[in-house]
């Protein structure tokens, strides 16, 4: 699988990829309806010029993309040292097959070793996907809250988002 740093033009691809991964409920916040082509231009323009995104691609189609993760910074100089507003999505059809971790790795590697800038990355994570909390864990983020009755799921049940927040080894104060 190659992973590479997204490109200007990426915003179909990687609309393309939300769209399935929105298919699916309990994962991404928004609805399918909800990724315009708006929201990802606004989130690629973002990573690109104060943050970071990868992109995934298929293996046998490179029009395709089966994983993505960006976060950019708040864009207010007492938020410089931080990357915010993260989000990963695998394709549901690749989800499980390491493809998520290795992303992630490789996007927290490359703030270690190249944005020593960046202090901190933060996320949000709905309390009930377990799964992702233990994942975010796995990879040194830490629980920081509990935001209540942020998230109003599908079935009309008020759920609490948590926040979490990684800190880098070689941030330069
Ligand atoms: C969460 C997600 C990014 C993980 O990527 P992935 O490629 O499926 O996961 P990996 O195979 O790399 O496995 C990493 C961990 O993710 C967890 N995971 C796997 N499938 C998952 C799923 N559908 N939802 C949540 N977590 C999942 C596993 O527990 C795994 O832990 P392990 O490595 O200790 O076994 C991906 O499943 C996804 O996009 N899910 C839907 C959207 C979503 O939930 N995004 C996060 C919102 S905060």
């Amino acid at each position: 699988m190659h992973i590479r740093t997204a490109a200007p033009d990426d915003v179909q691809r990687i609309m393309q990829l939300y769209k399935e991964v929105a298919k699916v409920k309990g994962g991404i916040a928004r609805l399918e309806n909800e990724i315009t082509e708006e929201y990802v231009e606004n989130f690629l323009k973002k990573s690109l010029a104060a943050g970071l995104i990868l992109v995934a691609i298929h293996p046998e189609d490179p029009e395709r993309f089966v994983g993505e993760i960006h976060a950019y910074k708040p864009g207010i100089h007492v938020f410089k040292h931080l990357l915010s507003d993260l989000t990963i999505a695998v394709h549901p059809e690749f989800q499980g097959k390491k493809i998520g971790r290795t992303l992630f790795t490789i996007f927290l590697e490359e703030i270690a070793l190249n944005h020593t800038d960046i202090g901190k990355v933060e996320l949000l994570t709905r309390e009930g996907n377990k799964k992702a909390i233990a994942f975010y864990q796995s990879l040194g983020f830490k629980i920081e809250g509990r935001m209540e009755m942020r998230i109003k799921t599908p079935q009309g049940i008020y759920e609490a988002d948590i926040p979490m927040g990684w800190q880098n080894p070689n941030f330069e104060f």
